[in-house]
C-alpha cells in the first residue's frame, strides 16, 4: 500500500471546515491524504480542539510568540518538515502569508473562500465581509472558491467553485451558514481528495 498524503490544515476559528475534512478523512471521502498536523494561530481557537479530539497533533503558533512574521513561519515550516507536510490547507486561516513562504509551496497551498471569485475578495474580504459585500450588491447567487495560495490575496488558480443562492430577508451571518453548509463543507474536502490523489499518482 502506498503512503498517504500528509496534509497541515492552518485555522484561525471555529474549524468547521476542518471538522468537514476530518469528517471526509474518516468515511473515506478522502482516500489518499492524512491530516497529520493543525497550527491555529490563536489561542482561542476552537479548531486545536477539533484536532485533538479527532487525534491529530494540534500546535499554536502565535505570530506574536515567534517575534513576528518571519519568525512565525519559520517556526511553521519547521513543523511542515517535522511531520513531512506535501500539502497545506488554509481553513479560515487570518494571516497574509509572504510571497517567500507561498512561493517555497508553489501549487501546494490551498484556501477556501467564501464567495464566487472573482467577486467578492481581495485584501480585507473575509470572514463576514464577503456576505455583507453580497448582499449589499443585491447579488442572486454567491457561493465558495477552493484556489491556489500564490502572492496576490485570493488570486491563485481556482481549482473547485459552487454556487448558493442567496433567499430574500439573508442577514450577513444567515448568508455564510448556508455557504457554509451547501459550498464550502463540500468542495474543500473534495478539491483536497483531489489533490491527494493527484500528488499520489504522481509519487507512483
Ligand atoms: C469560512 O467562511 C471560510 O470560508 C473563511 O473563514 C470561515 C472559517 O470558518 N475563510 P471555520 O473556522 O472553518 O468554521
Amino acid at each position: 500500500m502506498c503512503e498517504k498524503v500528509r496534509i497541515a490544515v492552518l485555522a484561525s476559528g471555529g474549524g468547521t471546515n476542518l471538522q468537514a475534512l476530518i469528517d471526509a478523512e474518516r468515511s473515506g471521502k478522502i482516500q489518499n491524504g492524512e491530516i497529520a498536523l493543525v497550527i491555529c494561530n490563536r489561542k482561542s481557537a476552537y479548531a486545536a480542539e477539533r484536532a485533538r479530539l479527532a487525534g491529530i497533533r494540534a500546535e499554536i503558533v502565535t505570530r506574536k510568540e515567534c517575534g513576528g512574521q518571519e519568525g512565525f513561519e519559520a517556526r511553521m515550516t519547521e513543523l511542515f518538515e517535522e511531520e513531512n507536510i506535501e500539502l497545506i490547507v488554509l481553513a479560515g486561516f487570518l494571516n497574509i502569508l509572504t510571497s517567500d513562504f507561498v512561493r517555497r509551496y508553489d501549487h501546494r497551498i490551498v484556501n477556501i473562500h467564501p464567495s464566487l471569485i472573482p467577486a467578492f475578495c481581495g485584501e480585507g474580504f473575509y470572514g463576514i465581509v464577503p456576505h455583507e459585500a453580497a448582499l449589499e450588491r443585491g447579488v442572486k447567487i454567491t457561493g465558495a472558491t477552493v484556489h491556489f495560495v500564490n502572492e496576490i490575496a485570493d488570486g491563485g488558480e481556482i481549482i473547485a467553485q459552487k454556487a448558493v443562492e442567496v433567499l430574500p430577508g439573508d442577514t450577513p451571518e444567515v448568508l455564510q451558514r448556508r455557504v457554509m453548509e451547501q459550498a464550502e463543507w463540500i468542495i474543500l474536502p473534495a478539491a483536497v481528495s483531489m489533490l491527494c490523489d493527484r500528488l499520489t499518482e504522481r509519487k507512483n
